[in-house]
């Protein structure tokens, strides 16, 4: 597929996989990709997996990341992880405001704005999701809250640091549901966003952002969803489980 921009694709495990299981699964991953140039690949494990994957991962095509992290230095904050100790397994992309996080762990837009500053000040990227739930669509306000959520989750970024943010539109209505947004309604989302940041940041950073789809999507749908203009790859949490079908859908996609 020809882009504007490279297509990354991650897949957020969520809170599964064993070691065991996160080394087979890697393993997998590594031999089915490893021939593949034409898209960056990253792989999100819990945070007990991180060390032996970052092992399986060297010298590869996989890029390693992490499913959230606290804004915070060392220090007094039981249970938690910084962006320092995920330096440390050579980490280079964090989700960050993922729907599961905003909805369970009352995760705000200021709040994920601290944590994008801290990502970048350790030179991670952030992946910063955003989304509507079901109630938000039908009643017409997917635009409003998208746009709250891009602005308030942004706030703060310089231009340098915006162009190696990643976002991620996940619908949370689409979100381990099977239901996925149309191509066309996440154009049209994708679309929105990327005027947000011209907005925020100006037309050539916002140029250069790549703004990936979440929300059930499978080998069967990626290549159409990520053939639209401004949908620059995809977040994937069921279908990264296994490797057949992760790499199916990276594989599908170029
Ligand atoms: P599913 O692919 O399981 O719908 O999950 C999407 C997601 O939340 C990825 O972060």
């Amino acid at each position: 597929m020809d882009k504007e921009r490279k297509l990354l694709i991650a897949g957020n495990w969520k809170m599964n996989k064993t070691v065991a299981e996160a080394i087979d699964l890697v393993d997998g991953l590594v031999r089915e990709l490893a021939n593949v140039k034409e898209v960056d690949i990253v792989v999100c494990p819990p945070f007990t997996a991180l060390h032996a994957v970052s092992k399986k991962v060297l010298d590869t095509q996989v890029r390693l990341g992490a499913q959230t992290m606290n804004e915070n230095g060392y220090g007094a904050f039981t249970g938690e992880v910084n962006a320092g100790m995920l330096k440390e397994f050579s980490v280079r992309y964090v989700i960050l405001g993922h729907s599961e996080r905003r909805q369970y762990y009352a995760e705000t837009n200021a709040l994920i704005a601290k944590k994008a500053l801290a990502a970048h000040a350790a030179a991670l990227k952030p992946i910063v999701c955003v989304g509507e739930t079901l109630a938000e669509r039908e009643a017409g306000k997917a635009e409003a809250v998208i746009g709250t959520q891009v602005k308030g989750s942004l706030a703060g970024l310089s231009a340098a640091q915006m162009e190696e943010t990643v976002i991620a539109y996940e619908p949370v209505w689409a979100i381990g549901t099977g239901k996925t947004a149309t191509s066309a309604q996440a154009q049209e989302i994708h679309l929105f966003i990327r005027e947000t940041l011209v907005q925020m940041f100006g037309e050539s950073v916002a140029k250069k952002v790549r703004i990936l789809y979440g929300g059930s999507v499978k080998p069967g749908n990626a290549r159409e969803i990520m053939s639209q203009p401004d949908v620059d790859g995809a977040l994937v949490g069921g279908a990264a489980l296994e490797v057949r079908s992760f790499s199916d859908i990276v594989k599908n996609s170029i």
